[in-house]
């Protein structure tokens, strides 16, 4: 039996910043952003999205057309957690309405929270296999105005429902983790913003995946070869772009062409919504199956990458048929709905969403019918609500 990836679901606020326009804003060249750092624009959140609101959005973009009532596990990985104790995947089970005997709970470690909840989904699912799980990473990547972490931020979710005979991407339960306790890039309690050494963390990030990767090739005798992609977690895609080039170094031009080629395509999305922390690498998978060239059986490799830091790289065969679970022409439509803010509306808007909105004044919310968000605290209980 093989378990896996049978729906993918991916939400993004609807506003983003014109990368273009904050380098000039910022007295920068523009090129250093859209080719040095490799992002074109970045999502943004108002204060009435947040990590629930947006893990709602991104799994009712497929929660219509899969059973729900064999779901009894829902884990949520993310670092933009809303209460220090509540779970945030609490509020979502409300929202989906599960059921009372789900087991639901939230996974903290940076970036990787997503991949935790991964792995331990596909162990359940393997264990129960007529069972399936929800498995979503949201967050709000946030460093802070002027700050040269700017340039790497996003808002947005995505979630995936984790089943035995999946339809789109089967795992493997080979992979290959490595941790140190660093501080490459972390957020206090009393910080809103993220603190991070960006150099600092680039290193640690190409040393974990030169490690993984080569560890999980010697475990499994697969070779670089063997991969029709390689897709990373894309802080911002020039990131990936580096740990590729590693990944190809003395490969002979074809697997040099077609595992550029496949990067190219799984960063396509993440160019356009910024770093989404634990989706990241996930958003990476969508861009992948729905820009790229995939076919059946073909093997795809992800390194993850949580600062702190965790690094794992574990690997996945597409299933034949995967695009018939997929729906490209709705996620392009859903990033083209976004409007474009200036750079004055932005720092309004960032401001306004570090703070902790009154109590017991509901927020309003401009996004398109249908669509969940954080609607303000009534006596310190945040409210959700549909559009
Ligand atoms: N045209 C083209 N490229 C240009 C350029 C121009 N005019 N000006 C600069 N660049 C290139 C630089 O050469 C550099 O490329 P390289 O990384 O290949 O060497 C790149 O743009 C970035 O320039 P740099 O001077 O290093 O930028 P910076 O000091 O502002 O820092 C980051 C960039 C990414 C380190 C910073 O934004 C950051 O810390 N982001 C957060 C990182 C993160 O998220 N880490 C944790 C999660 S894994």
């Amino acid at each position: 039996m093989q378990v896996g990836i049978d729906r993918i679901g991916f939400y993004t606020p609807n506003k983003y910043v014109d990368m273009t326009e904050l380098a000039q804003a910022r007295g920068d060249d523009p090129n250093k952003y859209l080719i040095g750092i490799g992002q074109s624009q970045m999502s943004l959140a108002d204060q009435t999205q947040d990590a629930v609101s947006m893990g709602i959005n991104a799994t009712l973009r497929y929660a219509n057309q899969v059973d729900m009532k064999t779901v009894d596990l829902l884990i949520m990985g993310t670092e933009s957690g809303v209460d220090q104790s509540k779970s945030a995947s609490l509020f979502v089970k409300s929202a989906l309405k599960l059921s009372p005997e789900v087991r639901t709970f939230e996974i903290k470690e940076a970036c990787f929270g997503m991949t935790a909840g991964m792995m331990i989904a596909c162990d359940y699912v393997r264990l129960h296999p007529q069972r399936s799980a929800i498995v979503i990473g949201s967050d709000l990547a946030r460093y802070g105005l002027g700050t040269s972490g700017e340039v790497t931020q996003g808002a947005g979710s995505v979630s995936v429902l984790i089943k035995a005979n999946p339809g789109i991407l089967t795992i493997g339960a080979d992979h290959s983790a490595y941790s140190s306790d660093i501080n490459d890039f972390w957020r206090p309690n009393d910080s809103p913003v993220a603190l991070v050494d960006g150099k600092y963390s680039t290193e640690v990030y190409l040393d974990f995946f030169k490690r993984t990767f080569a560890d999980y090739q010697g475990q499994t005798q697969k070779q670089t070869s063997d991969f029709a992609a390689l897709i990373y977690h894309l802080p911002f895609t020039k990131m990936g772009y580096k740990a590729n080039r590693l990944a190809v170094d003395q490969q002979d031009t074809a697997i040099v062409q077609r595992l550029e080629q496949s990067f190219t395509a799984s960063a396509v999305y993440s160019r356009e919504v910024g770093n989404i922390y634990t989706a990241s690498l996930y958003l990476s998978l969508l861009s992948l199956l729905e820009n790229g060239q995939l076919k059946a059986d073909n093997l795809v490799g992800l390194f993850s990458y949580g600062s702190g830091a965790m690094g794992e790289f574990y690997a996945g065969q597409v299933v034949a048929g995967y695009t018939d679970h997929l729906n490209p022409e709705k996620d392009l439509a859903l990033l083209q709905r976004r409007q474009k803010v200036s750079v004055a509306e932005y720092e309004h808007l960032f401001n306004e969403a570090l703070r902790q909105p009154e109590d017991n004044v509901e927020l309003v919310s401009d996004e398109e019918e249908g669509y969940w968000y954080f609607a303000g605290c009534k006596d310190h209980v945040r409210q959700y609500k549909q559009k």
